[in-house]
């Protein structure tokens, strides 16, 4: 009876073939309900780390400059060498200056400057350096 009812109500619309082959197959599920979970609680960002602000880290950055060089913090004078430091990725940056300032990494520029720095001042800098070019 139901068949017959859907059947008919179908044949309207589509061709008959397609419309005897909805009604053998039985009944289709309603819509399936959104596999995401009820956003109840809006998942945080980022857990872990500090919200980068770019604006702080180019302020921050701008004494590396001496040493780091100017554009792209490429190394600026043949005679001194320094790492490049713009572009790369932010972990690396992060990890480089947390190891200074942990005295994991030994070298008393670098570790004089990023005992200075906060969490956040690192993630900071290390968002606005691996923004450069
Ligand atoms: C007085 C010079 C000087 C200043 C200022 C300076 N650096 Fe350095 N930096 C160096 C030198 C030299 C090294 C290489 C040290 C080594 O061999 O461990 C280095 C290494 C680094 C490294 C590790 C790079 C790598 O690939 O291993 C990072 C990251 C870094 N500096 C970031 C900064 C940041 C950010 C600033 C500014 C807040 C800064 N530096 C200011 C001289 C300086």
């Amino acid at each position: 009876m139901f068949a017959a009812c859907f059947g008919l109500l179908l044949a309207g619309v589509i061709p008959a073939s397609q419309a005897r082959q909805d009604a053998k197959d039985p009944v289709s599920p309603p819509a399936t309900p959104a596999p995401a979970a009820p956003a109840a609680e809006p998942a945080p960002p980022a857990p872990t780390a500090p919200k980068p602000n770019l604006e702080a880290g180019k302020q921050l950055a701008y004494t590396c400059q001496g040493c780091h060089g100017v554009t792209g913090y490429k190394n600026a004078y043949p005679n001194y060498h320094v790492p490049r430091i713009g572009g790369q990725t932010s972990q690396y940056l992060v990890q480089a200056l947390t190891e200074y300032k942990a005295g994991k990494r030994k070298h008393p520029t670098m570790q004089a400057q990023a005992q200075s720095f906060s969490d956040q001042d690192i993630t900071d800098l290390a968002a606005y350096l691996s923004s450069l070019k």
